[in-house]
């Protein structure tokens, strides 16, 4: 695992989206497909915006096919709330990515549907051979994706529970707690950790505790980031606040 620390939340940000668009460019040079793994939240819009600058510059997203991590459940996508709007507004409406190419659990699935349209998920992403950059951010009780405490290392997409901690983080968004969904459609830890390279972004003072007990810490099932460690394909990068604790740390 590497661990790059910048001093500001933008810094941190321009360095990904610089990183994944040199990627789409390399790619696009070669007329080949780039496969990018997308989050949602309030952590990765500055990437967006700098990915957006960079399709302004000149840079196709033609040849881009996109997965995203996760979806609320039950969620429509036209709600203002889902992770479909999100993609939309921060992101696929302001660059030459085609509809097709774009990928998003489906929040509205019947229950008996969503085990088999998980499978789906899973093969699509193998059928385009597989996520070629995974970008994470990390919530407060570890999770990567929506996997919360208790997710296996072996865990593929699938329908879960939402922690409380994460509803409530998400009850601003929501207009109030009751309103948040109490399941995700979330691709699993086993699909995150076969993407070929992986950029986890933590960001602000709120996340340094979650971000030195998982880096740090134990790995264990109950901080699902924790997984990440010691794989060398993963890049951790962190605004100078989200490294607050580890960088004191590494200093004792
Ligand atoms: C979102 C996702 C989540 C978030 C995490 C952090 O697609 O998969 O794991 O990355 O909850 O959320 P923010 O960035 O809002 O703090």
């Amino acid at each position: 695992m590497q661990l790059n620390t910048f001093p500001t939340a933008e810094k941190a940000s321009k360095y990904v989206a610089e990183e994944i668009a040199a990627y789409i460019a390399d790619k696009n040079a070669s007329n080949e497909k780039t496969v990018l793994g997308l989050a949602t939240g309030s952590t990765p819009i500055q990437v967006y915006k700098e990915l957006i600058n960079f399709h302004q510059k000149g840079l196709s997203f033609k040849n881009v096919i996109t997965f995203n991590l996760d979806e609320y459940y039950p969620m429509g996508a036209s709600e203002k709330e889902s992770y479909h709007t999100y993609m939309h507004t921060h992101l696929f409406d302001h660059v030459d990515i085609s509809g097709e190419n774009i990928h998003i659990p489906d929040g509205m699935l019947p229950g008996d549907m969503v085990k088999e349209y998980c499978k789906k998920y899973e093969q699509k992403i193998k059928e385009v051979g597989g996520i070629d950059i995974q970008l994470l951010g990390i919530g407060r009780t570890g999770h990567i994706g929506f996997n919360e405490p208790g997710s296996p290392i072996d865990s593929k997409t699938r329908l879960v529970q939402l922690h409380e901690t994460t509803r409530e983080d998400a009850a601003n968004d929501f207009g109030g707690l009751r309103n948040v969904p109490k399941m995700a459609i979330t691709m699993g830890i086993e699909t995150i950790l076969t993407a070929k390279k992986i950029y986890l972004l933590s960001l602000g003072r709120r996340k340094a505790e979650i971000t030195k007990t998982c880096l740090l810490g134990e790995i264990t099932s109950e901080r699902p980031a924790s997984y990440l460690q010691g794989e060398d394909h993963v890049e951790v990068i962190l605004d100078q606040e989200a490294g607050l604790l580890i960088q004191r740390d590494k200093i004792n």
